[in-house]
């Protein structure tokens, strides 16, 4: 008999001659198993047990089959590496089931010394995989943590400007203020770059916390588009706000709501040159009116889109670089930037986009971009009215 082995192993087979001969097998060459007789005592056993390393997982079963109980494996997220039994015209479905994470397949009738083999492999590449997904997860800690850690230093740096700027501890000439200004504007630049980066991880760990509230959003749009009017106006370019009729109320996180329209805003001041303009105008449309938007095909729709009465659209429009039509649907995702040269040398990270949709989505709306290269870009958002 071998040592014993941490790996415990779950087969699962519904004649019991094979689970008890392949038991006793692997038993003796030092690993813990238990046995199932069908898909629904598997998963039963898997659900109370959860620290199973590997699955011997018959397909063709009475009852929930083994393709159905792969499926359920899979969707509770767990790392145990699942070896596929086929029995004679069932190798189609054994390979579907490793297109769809199985780790291998034996063909029934198989030598007890080639099921140990694959058994041995399937669990050496499943812990080549959580080594990896490890050192992935530390290394993504590690640069939330070094982000984390560098927000408060930049915070004081910012406020000990601001009160030279402010003239606090003594006269300060127009062009001294002007670079202090600067140096506050890129300060501020790298704290909106880190809350969107450690944002995007809460979503992702579902921690994301918002507290939704009632706000009008002409009020919402105004106070922040107030904001980079001194920005604009040092990088010569003229920004001007509309402001519809209609009472505009929606129901969002207001932090999160300013981040995305300073997102958006930041974007175009980023990608506009001197002499440019940007408009930012917020409206209430009907939901007549929304349904005939020209919203692009792969935005998904909200689930009430059909049926809301009212939505309020924010835009924002700028005569800048533009966005090359085939990148329009890619510029939302993570890290996504595309590499003119004059771009990256404007800085970014990629990620304030993707944090705009998943904030746009989450408050029930929908964010997309039309745009031609060297001829603007206009980002358009839509959120449901709240009724009166
Ligand atoms: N108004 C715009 N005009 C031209 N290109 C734009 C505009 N807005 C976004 N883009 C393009 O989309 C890319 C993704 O934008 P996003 O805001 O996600 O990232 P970023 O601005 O490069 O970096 P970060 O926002 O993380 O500082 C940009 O790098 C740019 O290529
Ligand atoms: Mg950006």
């Amino acid at each position: 008999m071998s040592a014993q082995s941490l790996d415990k192993i779950l087969i699962v087979d519904d004649e019991p001659e094979i689970t008890l001969a392949l038991k006793l097998f692997l038993d003796d060459n030092g690993y813990t198993t238990s046995i199932a007789s069908s898909g629904e005592t598997a998963l039963a056993l898997f659900e109370s047990e959860k620290d199973y390393t590997a699955i011997l997982l018959d397909i063709k079963m009475p009852g929930i089959d083994g393709v159905t109980v792969l499926k359920r494996i899979q969707d509770s997220r767990s790392d145990a590496a699942v070896v596929m039994m086929s029995g004679h015209g069932s190798e189609d479905l054994a390979v579907e089931c490793m297109k769809k994470g199985a780790s291998d397949y034996i063909s029934k009738p198989f030598a007890f010394a080639d099921m140990l083999l694959r058994i041995e492999m399937a669990l050496i590449h499943r812990r080549e995989r959580m080594e990896k997904q490890l050192l992935q997860q530390e290394k993504e800690d590690f640069v939330l943590m070094l982000s984390h850690d560098m927000k408060n230093p930049l915070t004081a740096v910012i406020g000990s400007i601001d009160i030279i700027r402010e003239e606090c501890l003594g006269k300060v000439n127009e062009e001294q203020k002007e670079y202090l200004q600067s140096a506050i504007d890129s300060c501020n630049e790298v704290v909106t770059m880190i809350d969107n980066l450690l944002d995007l991880r809460k979503f992702e760990l579902g921690k994301f916390q918002m507290a939704i509230q009632q706000y009008n959003a002409h009020d919402l749009v105004d106070k922040i588009a107030n904001q980079f009017a001194r920005p604009a106006k040092h990088d010569g370019i003229e920004l001007s706000v509309i402001s519809g009729s209609g009472s505009g109320k929606i129901a969002v996180d207001r932090n999160a709501f300013n981040r995305v329209i300073g997102n958006l805003l930041g974007n175009s001041l980023k990608f506009t040159p001197e002499g440019g303009k940007i408009i930012i105008s917020c409206h209430s449309i009907s939901g007549r009116e929304a349904h005939t938007l020209d919203i692009p095909g792969y935005i998904p729709l909200p689930p009430d889109f059909q049926a809301q009465e009212c939505f309020v659209k924010v835009s924002v429009r700028d005569t800048g670089n533009g966005i090359p039509h085939d990148e329009l649907e890619r510029i939302f995702d993570r890290y996504s930037q595309f590499s003119r040269k004059s771009e990256r040398e404007r800085g970014g990270a990629g990620l304030g986009l993707a944090y705009c949709k998943l904030v746009i989505e989450r408050f029930n709306g929908m964010i997309w971009a039309k745009s031609e290269a060297e001829q603007g870009s206009e980002f358009t958002i839509l959120l449901p009215c709240c009724s009166e």
